[in-house]
Formats: structure tokens, sequence, C-alpha cells
């Protein structure tokens, strides 16, 4: 390389890791600012694992896969004054409270509410979402169209004390949807060899066609944080063995 070059080099590669490196930080700052969102992740949570990851008592959780929310990627609580009302989604309820229940919290209203505020204010820019009805009832609407926990008992892919290649798993959902969705782990905890399965998040385009997840910095920044459900703790699952737990207390 020529000394300018290598300069250059140089300069560019500084300038790369500054900006790339403290993004996560900008968007923090900015997040509200930033709306340009591209694609919605349509997550899904298996209850058992919430429950492993709290301090809460779980008595019973759901035994299937329920709704964790509807979000837009790369822009978060996005209108502060449009506030959430329960009454605007009441034909929903029934729905709500099996598919998209608060398996910690007896107040099942608030787990809505911060969906609403976090990520719904954000959906809503678009006409086909911009009311807390429309918001709620697509996601109830892709729960439905998706029908995984159906798919899973047909893949013979079923909670208990078997483990499952965490590549098997996906290698499954791919089959059916044509999409490799992401899935979220918990690392193993004391006393336990294998990671837990916890999420699974499809991307949808923002016309609600189905399509890949692509990896990259901000994908998984905003992938992440939850403070409802502290599911700041889950992370990309790696390629192993995997736990589909059927019960909360299966090591202790
Ligand atoms: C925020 O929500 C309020 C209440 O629905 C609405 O009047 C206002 O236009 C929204 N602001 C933006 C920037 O979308
Ligand atoms: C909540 O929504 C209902 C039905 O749309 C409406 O009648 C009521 O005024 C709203 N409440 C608030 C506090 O905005
Ligand atoms: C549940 O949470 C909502 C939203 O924070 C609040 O308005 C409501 O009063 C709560 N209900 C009960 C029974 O505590
Ligand atoms: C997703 O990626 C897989 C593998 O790269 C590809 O076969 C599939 O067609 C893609 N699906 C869509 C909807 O783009
Ligand atoms: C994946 O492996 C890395 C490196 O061993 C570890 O730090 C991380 O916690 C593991 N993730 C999960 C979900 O188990």
């Amino acid at each position: 390389m020529k000394p300018m070059t290598q300069y250059c080099f140089i300069v560019w590669c500084f300038w790369f890791a500054i900006s790339h490196g403290s993004a996560p930080s900008k968007f923090v700052h900015s997040s509200s600012h930033f709306h340009d969102w591209k694609k919605f992740y349509f997550v899904y949570h298996w209850p058992v694992t919430v429950c492993k990851m709290s301090e809460n008592e779980c008595s019973n959780p759901p035994m299937y896969w329920t709704i964790h929310g509807l979000w837009t990627d790369k822009a978060e609580d996005c209108n502060k004054t449009w506030h959430f009302n329960v009454t605007e989604i009441k034909d929903l309820l029934v729905d709500m409270r099996q598919y998209w229940p608060d398996v910690l919290h007896e107040n099942r209203t608030k787990f809505w509410k911060h969906e609403w505020d976090k990520h719904g204010t954000c959906a809503a820019t678009l006409e086909s979402l911009n009311s807390q009805k429309k918001y709620f009832s697509k996601a109830l609407e892709l729960y439905e169209k998706l029908d995984l926990n159906s798919y899973l008992v047909k893949l013979g892919i079923k909670p208990g004390n078997t483990y499952y290649q965490l590549g098997s798993i996906k290698e499954a959902l791919t089959s059916v949807y044509n999409v490799t969705p992401k899935i979220q782990c918990l690392s193993p905890e004391q006393g336990e060899e294998v990671q837990t399965i916890g999420q699974i998040k499809f991307c949808f385009t923002k016309d609600f066609i189905l399509r890949n997840c692509t990896e990259s910095k901000v994908d998984s920044y905003f992938a992440h944080g939850n403070m409802i459900f502290g599911t700041e703790e889950l992370s990309i699952c790696n390629d192993t063995l995997t736990n589909y737990p059927s019960h909360v207390q299966l090591s202790k």
C-alpha cells in the first residue's frame, strides 16, 4: 500500500469503527426521531421460558406459543401523546387474553399498553395500522396466519425432556415458511447443560409479506430489550442442543 492509501484506509477504519461501534447508543438517544423503519418483527414467546426467566410466580403458563408483540425495526416510542385505551380494543379482548396474555402479571392491560407505547405508536404510521384496533387486530391475524403452534406439532417438535438441535428446528420451520425466523434462547443457567428456547421472530415487509430476517447490529440491538419480561436476557441461539421445556422447574 502507498502511504496515502494506507493513511486513508486507517482513517476510514477509524471512522467505520466509530460510526458503527457507537450505533446503539446513538439510536438510544435519537430513537424517537428515527422512524425510518423497514420491516416488522412478529414475535412469539414460549411462556414456560418467560416464567423461567422471571422471579414472579407463574402457576400455570399456557402450553402454547403466545404473542410477545408486533414490532417495527429501528423505531420505538414514536408518539408519546397517543395513549393506550383498552376500550378501543374491547372487541378483541377474548382473543387477546388467550393469545397475547401476560404470563407474569395479573394486570394484562399493562403489557398491552407497553406494547402499544413502544411499538404500536411506530407501526401506526402505516394507514393499515393507524388505530389501536387495527394494530392489535393485525397482530392477532398474523398469529392465526402463521399458526406456529400447529406447525410445530406437525413437525414433531414438542415440549418435554427431549433436546433438539437448534439447526433442525430452524430447518423444519424454514421448510414450512420458506423464510428463516430468528430464534432466541436463554443461555444455560447454573447446573444446566443446554440453552433454552425462548422466542421466535418472524420478519415481515411493510405489506405483511413474510421475508427473511437479515442480521445487522441495529437489528440485534432493537431485537432485545423488553423491561416487562426482562427478555434482554435472551440472545440468538447457538447452533447446539436446545431445551424446549414443558415445566418451569425442570432442572431444580
Ligand atoms: C400522535 O398521536 C396523536 C393522538 O392520536 C395525534 O393527534 C398526532 O398527530 C400524533 N403525532 C404524530 C407525529 O403522529
Ligand atoms: C377510550 O376509547 C373509547 C372508545 O373509543 C372512548 O369513548 C373514550 O373516550 C376513550 N377514553 C379516553 C380516555 O380517551
Ligand atoms: C392495569 O394497568 C392499566 C395500565 O397501566 C391501568 O390503567 C389499570 O388501572 C390497571 N388495572 C388494575 C386492576 O390495576
Ligand atoms: C429466504 O432465504 C432462503 C435461503 O437463502 C431462500 O431459499 C428463500 O427463498 C428466501 N425466502 C424469501 C421469501 O425471500
Ligand atoms: C452461545 O455461546 C456463547 C459462547 O460460548 C455464549 O457466550 C452464549 O451465552 C451462548 N448463547 C446461548 C443463548 O446459550
